[in-house]
């Protein structure tokens, strides 16, 4: 969910063509890497098979994976699992098409389970995050760890009321450019509310097609502007440690991931069971 700037890469150089789906979520999430230090130190101090919840097009599990943890990917969105499917081939990593509040998996015996980038905000209330704090702790292991992503500060901006705004983030993927505009993050009660418009533009033409000392021309906008909400529902430290305790974890000190210049901060909540 993090608001973050510039032009990105978006997915591995030589993939199948990408669903514009997958491209929005690699141009969105995909370039946050301040929380991948603190998941690949729970992984080795925490033993055995990880669940990774909402793990979208597999920033997290494909990099567990890859420091050679056997994870499982859980989401409920099919087209991000299947592009993380396709870009974990050869690695231990098994996708889970499932809902955060409902999953009934047969494996129970997972030594870390991570809710990263903030997913947690996106359940509605107490009674969603009591549902899956419950469905988590019954497939950890006795010792077992949640440990879950929640925002820690954020700037409000509107950018209808002339405030600054983030620059947007572009990506060129198959001759298409995709350009994501920051419009306006605001409180509305206990609810934060991201709200993006999103774009797609035929790629600019290579340099040597272009008349000598002419500028890039602006590029042509394929289709509608589309406009992307994200609703967060706010939720403390304190709170998310109280329902834990109600689901029958045991909490132990939160650990702060501080924000960098492109993404807001995090606090990393960590749950025994
Ligand atoms: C902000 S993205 C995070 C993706 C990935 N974990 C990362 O850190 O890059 C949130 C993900 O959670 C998934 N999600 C949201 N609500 C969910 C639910 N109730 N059950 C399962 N997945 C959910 C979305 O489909 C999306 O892939």
């Amino acid at each position: 969910l993090g608001l973050n700037q510039g032009q990105r890469p978006v997915g591995p150089p030589g993939a199948r063509p990408m669903a514009p789906e997958v491209v929005w979520h690699d141009l969105e999430c995909g370039s946050y890497r301040a929380d991948l230090p603190l998941w690949r130190d729970l992984a080795a101090r925490n033993p055995g098979p990880i669940l990774d919840v909402g793990a979208g097009a597999g920033r997290v599990a494909l990099e567990l994976a890859q420091a050679g943890h056997e994870v499982t990917a859980l989401d409920r969105d099919p087209v991000l699992l299947d592009a993380l499917g396709a870009r974990a081939a050869g690695m231990a990593v098994h996708t889970v098409r499932a809902d955060a509040r409902s999953f009934e998996l047969e494996q129970r015996d997972f030594a870390l389970c991570l809710v990263p980038m903030q997913t947690i905000h996106l359940l509605d209330g107490a009674g969603e995050r009591g549902a899956f704090l419950t469905r988590a702790r019954a497939h950890l292991r006795p010792s077992g760890l949640l440990a879950c992503a929640i925002l820690a500060d954020f700037e409000l901006f509107d950018r209808a009321a002339g405030d600054p705004v983030p620059t947007p983030e572009r990506a060129c993927v198959d001759g298409v450019l995709y350009a994501s505009h920051p419009m306006r993050v605001a409180v509305r009660g206990r609810r934060v509310v991201v709200e993006r418009e999103r774009r797609i533009l035929a790629a600019p033409a290579a340099p040597a097609a272009r008349p000598a000392g002419h500028a890039d021309p602006p590029a042509d906008q394929i289709g509608e502007c589309e406009r992307d909400v994200v609703e967060l529902e706010l939720i403390s430290t304190s709170e998310l440690e109280r329902e834990g305790r109600l689901a029958g974890f045991a909490p132990r000190p939160a650990v702060e991931i501080p924000p960098t210049e492109d993404h807001v901060g995090s606090v990393v909540v960590l749950l025994g069971a």
